[in-house]
């Protein structure tokens, strides 16, 4: 019987395809057999380049061994070149090649738009403390001390007021000469809690809802001076730089942003700003700014009671209450 011969040319093409088959497909298979596994555990891509750069060296090293086998490896080439298996292949090949590299060069360099790895998590809280969790914003629910020493200060007309707003106040104070320090908001809880004062006969409801007037208005100036800019006018997460990031201000009219979580976190999100969320908050990371550096926590806690009446929301309920 006469023996098969195949050229060494293409004894190589075969062995490097045999050697890619059993990295790519028959040591998952044996992995499988072996770890009696469900599934089979895939040789990584930078093994399977390191057993295949081997492979080509070993090749190397045994067809440049002897002139005769470097010479009867080539001679395909050689004949393949000088149109010995017809010109229209011998086009066909040396056009795909470079055709073929190419592309491939320009796949992995032209700049794409990438879907991150995972989603975002839109209330990250891995290193959000627990003891947040059931704080409540003072703000909302005056205790009767609170409202009779807001009382007090209105009857000697000295209301104290955050002091990013007194200029203002003391301002117009000079231009207009009001009765009462408190007609700067001119709501009509006020009024009514202004005749009131004036007639003598204070009621607790009406000088609660007052004060609550009078935090609210301190709340929205600060909102207007630091949150506005991202967050927009109405919290709708479309104010005049809010198009700048990547990572948008969500529109907190919407229900399932600042409805869904408990104020505590709320009020943790804002102190600590983008800089203080956990690795889950990227892959875009937040333009936020920690407000704990710029606010105290008077000033913080009222802008959030503004939040939240601006998008007629109230927040969640911490468990257990
Ligand atoms: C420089 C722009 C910028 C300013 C100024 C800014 N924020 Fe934000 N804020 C963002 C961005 C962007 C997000 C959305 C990304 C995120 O979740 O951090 C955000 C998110 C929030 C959230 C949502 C948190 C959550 O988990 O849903 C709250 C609440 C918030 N901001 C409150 C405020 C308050 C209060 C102020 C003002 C004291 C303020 N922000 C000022 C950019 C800003």
């Amino acid at each position: 019987m006469k023996k098969l011969k195949i050229g060494s040319f293409l004894s190589m093409v075969i062995t490097l395809v045999l050697v890619y088959a059993l990295v790519k497909w028959g040591i998952p298979a044996v992995s499988r057999e072996v770890t009696t596994l469900p599934f089979p555990l895939p040789v990584p891509g930078a093994l399977m380049f390191i057993y295949m750069v081997l492979t080509i060296i070993a090749l190397f090293l045994f067809v440049t061994f002897s002139d005769e086998g470097l010479s009867d490896f080539l001679r395909p080439v050689r004949k393949f070149l000088r149109g010995g298996y017809g010109k229209i292949p011998r086009t066909v090949i040396l056009a795909a090649v470079p055709v073929l590299v190419g592309w491939q060069v320009y796949e992995i360099k032209v700049p794409k738009a990438e879907v991150p790895a995972s989603l975002r998590i839109q209330h990250p809280s891995s290193n959000f403390p627990r003891s947040f969790e059931t704080k409540e914003n003072p703000f909302t629910n005056p205790t009767d001390a609170d409202v009779s020493a807001f009382v007090e200060q209105a009857k000697a007309n000295e209301i104290e007021f955050v002091p990013q707003v007194r200029e203002d106040v003391e301002r117009w104070m000079e231009e207009t000469d009001p009765g009462h320090v408190l007609e700067f908001v001119p709501v009509e809880p006020m009024k009514k809690f202004l005749a009131q004062l004036k007639s003598g006969k204070v009621d607790a409801e009406t000088a609660k809802a007052a004060l609550m007037e009078k935090n609210l208005f301190e709340g929205r100036a600060l909102y207007s001076m630091n949150c506005r800019a991202c967050h927009g006018d109405s919290v709708a997460g479309d104010g005049p730089m809010a198009d700048g990031f990547k990572l948008r201000p969500l529109n907190f009219n919407d229900n399932g942003t600042i409805e869904t979580i408990v104020v505590g976190y709320t009020f943790w999100r804002v102190a600590n700003g983008g800089p203080g969320l956990p690795p889950e908050a990227t892959p875009w990371d937040s333009a936020m700014p920690e407000w704990k550096l710029s606010l105290t926590e008077e000033e913080r806690w009222k802008i959030i009671l503004a939040e939240y009446d601006l998008a007629q929301k109230t927040p969640r309920i911490p468990e257990g209450h």
